[in-house]
């Protein structure tokens, strides 16, 4: 459908035409138009990015005295729609022209099919996210491959759609029988229910906890659990540690509280402790009473007491084959933990199935299956580095952002604050799905860390309604401005309807 021609000069990279007659209502912003190349008469194709409408009775000297409700001047008006050239198709996709577009062509309405051809990925391995935000009729796809192995985040300010967007992917991944987990801080997928697919939740109360063996602690994990412990105490926890990892096959609090006792007690009055009940070696214990005073001891014994009571770290971890498998979503709620117990608990879980990954792909142990992280307020567990100390969790996530793509681990970050998110690890983020923004030090980082996001990316970010997104990276073979799908599954974490709730009572 022919809607215009081109007037002005052109470049290389954006033109602007003037509307024929009656075709004003096709011509929107991110609407996609054609010209022909010159030379070659290829198709380039080009999206609207502004329309400057202007007044021939009405030039900008004049707006000064002008009282213009008593004025029409539709006559002199024209529109003129700025197109930013997305290139010519060719076989590796779009290839910027490398002729001019001649002043005075036709420019006409890209055709649905030419837009699907565009976008089109192999439906086996794809995941239908929504349709573009111009055209009900031409729908987005986005390659899970590129997703999972090559990771991606979803950015947004609050209340536009992250985890509605995420809860679509979701079904969309389970339908190829996924295998995802999802910490989840303000229970807002623990009611996900999926036709084909099983969902495990943790956390929810009712003995369905997650554990985490206290063996895959490391010292400084207690050392994040513990924000008072002194540099005394980390040093008589790393003995203690020592002697249970060289001499129990696992263990739990009361077990580090048990040494501690004896040591304890042998340093107070020398009180003969009952050699032949131990299970290691008494001398360890007589060198560690020269080194440490009662004082230390105690305290070290207060703040492990403090760790016992949080219920989650015991002799045995939930097992990791429980927590990932085929075909499953799951869960884990961490609502109820503090923000330290949080981060342990997704550092523990991630690094365990980094490593199972690992093994499997190097001698064929561990998890056969990959899996795909998923982490709601992803701010919190992978912190920039100038938001102060960093958490405990951050390590694992680089790791895996940087080398989980080998061992078939991806993450998906999801953040309202991606500017407190950690530049490494969203720059591993080869696939990003950018909701509204309108903190301009939020787009800022992302316009920063993230390769494929532009200047007119980041203007187009304010703009973004609910539920729309730009998606930009290797999992779509156009950034597109996409209009997210409705969800099959039951929506978690809704807005509430507060006045209707008062008007009720
Ligand atoms: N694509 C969409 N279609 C319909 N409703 C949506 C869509 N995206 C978000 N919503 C609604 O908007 C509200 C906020 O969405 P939510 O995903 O919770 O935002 P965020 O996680 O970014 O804070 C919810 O009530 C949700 O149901
Ligand atoms: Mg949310």
């Amino acid at each position: 459908m022919e809607v215009g021609q081109v007037i002005g000069s052109t470049t290389l990279r954006s033109f602007r035409f003037v509307i024929r007659e009656g075709m004003e209502k096709h011509v929107k912003r991110d609407e996609f138009v054609t010209v022909p190349e010159s030379v070659t008469g290829k198709t380039i194709i080009g999206a609207v990015k502004d329309i400057v409408v202007s007044n021939e009775l009405l030039p900008d000297e004049f707006s000064r005295d002008l009282r213009m409700s008593q004025i029409i001047f539709e006559d002199g008006e024209y529109p003129v729609p700025i197109v930013k050239i997305l290139g010519i198709e060719g076989p590796e996709g779009l290839e910027l022209p490398r002729h001019g577009i001649k002043p005075g062509t036709q420019v006409s309405l890209a055709q649905d099919e030419d837009l699907k051809r565009l976008l089109h990925q192999d439906p086996e391995k794809s995941a239908l996210i929504g349709h573009l935000s111009t055209r009900n009729s031409v729908p987005v796809y986005m390659s899970i491959n590129e997703m999972v192995s090559r990771h991606m985040a979803i950015l947004a300010m609050t209340g536009a759609g992250k985890s509605y967007t995420a809860g679509v992917l979701i079904e969309e991944l389970m339908k190829k029988g996924g295998s995802i987990v999802m910490f989840d801080p303000h229970t807002e997928y623990v009611k996900m229910r999926l036709e084909n697919s099983q969902v495990k939740v943790y956390g929810l109360g009712d003995g369905t906890e997650i554990q985490v063996a206290a063996s895959s602690l490391s010292t400084s994990d207690y050392a994040s659990l513990i924000p008072d412990l002194t540099s005394t105490q980390r040093d008589l926890l790393d003995e203690v540690i020592g002697i249970v990892d060289k001499f129990y096959d696992k263990y739990d609090m009361n077990t580090l509280l048990e040494i501690l006792s004896l040591l304890y007690d042998l340093k107070k009055n020398g009180k003969k402790v009952d050699e032949e009940a131990m299970v290691f070696p008494p001398n360890y214990l007589k060198a560690m009473t020269k080194k440490v005073g009662l004082a230390t001891i105690g305290a070290l014994m207060r703040r492990i007491k403090r760790i016992e009571r949080m219920n989650v770290f015991g002799m045995d971890g939930t097992p990791l084959e429980e927590i990932a498998s085929p075909n499953r979503l799951t869960v884990i709620n961490l609502s109820e933990f503090d923000e330290r117990v949080s981060e342990i608990v997704v550092s523990v879980v991630c690094r365990k199935i980094f490593n199972s990954r690992k093994r499997h792909v190097q001698d064929g142990n561990g998890l056969a299956n990959p899996l795909l992280v998923m982490i709601e307020e992803a701010h919190n567990f992978a912190p920039s580095s100038s938001e102060g100390e960093p958490a405990i969790s951050r390590a694992i996530l680089r790791k895996i952002a940087r080398e989980g793509r080998k061992f078939g681990v991806g993450v998906c970050l999801i953040s309202q604050r991606p500017n407190k998110l950690d530049a490494d690890v969203l720059s591993q983020c080869n696939t990003q799905i950018i909701m509204k923004i309108v903190n301009p030090a939020d787009q800022e980082h992302i316009r920063q860390s993230v390769e494929d996001v532009t200047e007119d990316i980041v203007n187009d970010l304010p703009s973004l309604s609910r539920g729309e997104a730009l998606i930009v990276g290797s999992a779509i073979r156009l950034p597109v401005p996409t209009k997210i799908r409705q969800r099959e599954t039951e929506v978690g974490g809704q807005d509430i309807d507060i006045v209707g709730a008062w008007m009720k009572k």
